[in-house]
């Protein structure tokens, strides 16, 4: 068996924040730092371990903050410098981490950099951006944006083009620029010095661009991306980065949408090469859809336990896992993999099944008490620049109707992961005292709110309080090793994990109906403890049963 190191972060879950959506503390409808510190306790009554912010820095908003225009300050929306200091301080004292994000893919048009870029091609700052000529009057290369048309906008002024694998807000650094890594690694250290305690790293993986930036595959969407999405420079400019990071007691957790498992385990591998603690991968966010979100399919199980069984086997005394299945980018879970109709059963069949694998997990608020997806009656209620492009997209291409759409993205769209969190039963849910939140507040909210799961001992929020603690007190949960068990079942999600000499047994059902378990070859349930599960089981002991919809058991043997 592989050998396992030891570290904090592997031992902690954590809790993200996307704090427009998360409390309003003054009114204006739009959540805020001192909204965030008003719930530390909350949080921390979680279990959890440490708070991941998406952006709080000044950003004008073209992709919600991954836009940034100050990368040393706080949005002034949300707050000051001094607010974000007491929520340190405050989740310091408490025992909880505090994670920054660090966007350094791209800045905002709106970052002095850039407009300092866009003055000359003799500026000093030109060179932090990737600026080309055209080929006559076409941009210099096929690619295409993952969010807006092209990949490139045209300045008249400089006659030249500047490369956005975004929204054109959202202008790429030019990685290869040495004073551009300078500048990442003095933010890095703005931020560590000041006592934050690691980052998550958006699109880390895209910082490199093909030398010579060639032609893409022409694709719908993203041309241009097997160029950048593990360029040839990336470890290089990693090992950088993590000179830095090694000189603090830190984490670092890269996005790495596309990245292969092979890539993914090389740049987590413990070692004198290891480049990020984890990886964000969106392999398993895939089990009902195709390439992106938006190609969706019926839920597949099978898939899900296959890829999330890669992941845990290839990375197992390797790397670490970085364990989600909701975060600002997704529609909620319960909409895909679970079901509506039992929704807090299989909420809890779902939190069984991934915060009990072997990797550090991940909370996003709201995900806690279930929250769900919205439907909005009209395409100007949504405020997400990917939104407004894959309306163009699908209904220029596709045909689709306004109502169509609305249809799709009700099922799809990652706005449903951003409306406000719902506090309570009372005005707004509680998040705040205006006559309008900033984003649509769904309507179950009267239902679905924490107070009343506060209230409710068998709630979701209830049940992820014991999984926290659960993985605390038992060590195999954090470092044992993982096996899937009966992996043709299309219904059932079965795993066990391994650790001086104990065993769990995970068992979950992802179907509504009764779907026949028997105890796997080597376990005698009468000999385990139930230690966890979400219905009341009357023979915990019996090694045959049906199971109830989205049942979910935990069994321990010591
Ligand atoms: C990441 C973020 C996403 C953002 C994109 C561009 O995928 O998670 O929210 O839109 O990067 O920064
Ligand atoms: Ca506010």
């Amino acid at each position: 068996m592989a050998e396992i190191t030891r570290k904090w972060f592997k031992e902690m879950s954590v809790y993200q924040i996307w704090t427009r959506s998360f409390c309003d503390s003054n009114g204006d409808g739009i959540g805020d730092l001192p909204g965030v510190y008003s719930k530390l306790d909350y949080i921390k009554s979680l279990g959890v371990d440490a708070i991941w912010f998406s952006p709080i820095y000044p950003t004008p908003n073209a992709d919600y903050g991954y836009d940034i225009s100050d990368y040393k300050n706080i949005n002034p929306e949300f707050g000051t410098l001094d607010d974000f200091k007491m929520i340190l301080d405050g989740a310091h004292e408490r025992g909880m981490r505090v994670f920054m994000d660090l966007v350094v893919n791209h800045t905002s048009d709106e970052h002095e950099w850039f407009k300092e870029s866009s003055k000359s091609v003799d500026n000093p700052y030109h060179d932090y951006y990737i600026w080309r000529k055209g080929k006559g009057n076409k941009p210099p290369n096929n690619w295409l944006s993952v969010f807006e048309g092209g990949a490139w906008e045209y300045n008249k002024n400089l006659d030249e083009y500047y490369l956005h694998v975004f929204a054109k807000k959202q202008p790429d650094l030019n990685m290869d620029n040495p004073k551009v890594r300078e500048e990442v690694k003095s933010i890095m250290r703005f931020w560590l010095d000041m006592g934050v305690d690691g980052f998550r790293e958006d699109v880390i993986t895209f910082i490199s661009k093909a030398e010579g930036l060639p032609n893409g595959i022409p694709l719908p969407v993203a041309t241009g991306v097997e160029h950048y999405k593990h360029g040839p420079h990336l470890d290089e400019y990693l090992d950088e980065f993590r000179a830095v990071t090694n000189e603090y007691d830190c984490m670092t957790v890269g996005e790495g949408p596309m990245t292969s498992l092979k890539d993914a385990v090389e740049l987590c591998s413990e070692g004198p090469n290891q480049k990020l603690d984890m990886l964000i991968s969106f392999d398993h966010m895939n089990a009902d859809c195709m390439v992106t979100d938006w190609i969706k399919l019926p839920f597949n199980l099978r898939k899900l336990k296959n890829t999330m069984t890669k992941w845990q086997k290839a990375m197992y005394g390797r790397g670490w896992n970085c364990l989600y299945i909701e975060n600002h980018d997704h529609a909620r879970i319960i909409d895909r993999y679970g079901s509506l109709k039992y929704r807090v059963q299989s909420g809890k069949a779902l939190a069984t099944m991934y915060f009990l694998q072997c990797g550090t997990p991940f909370i996003y608020q709201g995900q806690e008490i279930g929250m769900t997806n919205i439907s909005v009656d009209h395409l100007y209620e949504y405020k997400d620049v990917m939104t407004f492009n894959n309306y163009r997209l699908f209904s220029g291409i596709l045909h689709l109707s306004e109502k169509q759409f609305l249809k799709l993205s009700s099922k799809v769209n990652r706005e449903n992961a951003r409306t406000p969190v719902q506090w309570n039963s009372g005005k707004n849910a509680g998040f705040t005292t205006a006559d309008e939140p900033w984003f649509k507040i769904n309507e179950n909210y009267k239902e679905i709110n924490v107070e009343a799961a506060e209230k409710d001992e068998n709630s979701l929020l209830n049940y992820y309080r014991k999984l926290t603690k659960f993985r605390k007190e038992n060590e195999i949960v954090i470092y044992g090793e993982y096996n899937l068990l009966y992996e043709n079942s299309k219904n059932l999600f079965v795993y066990e994990r391994l650790y001086e000499g104990q065993r769990l047994l995970v068992i979950t059902s992802f179907s509504e109906n009764p779907v026949k378990f028997k105890a796997p070859v080597g376990y005698n349930l009468s000999e385990g403890e139930l230690v966890l599960q979400n219905y009341d089981v009357i023979d915990p002991g019996k090694n045959d049963f049906y199971t109830k919809p989205y049942e979910a058991r935990v069994y321990l043997f010591k």
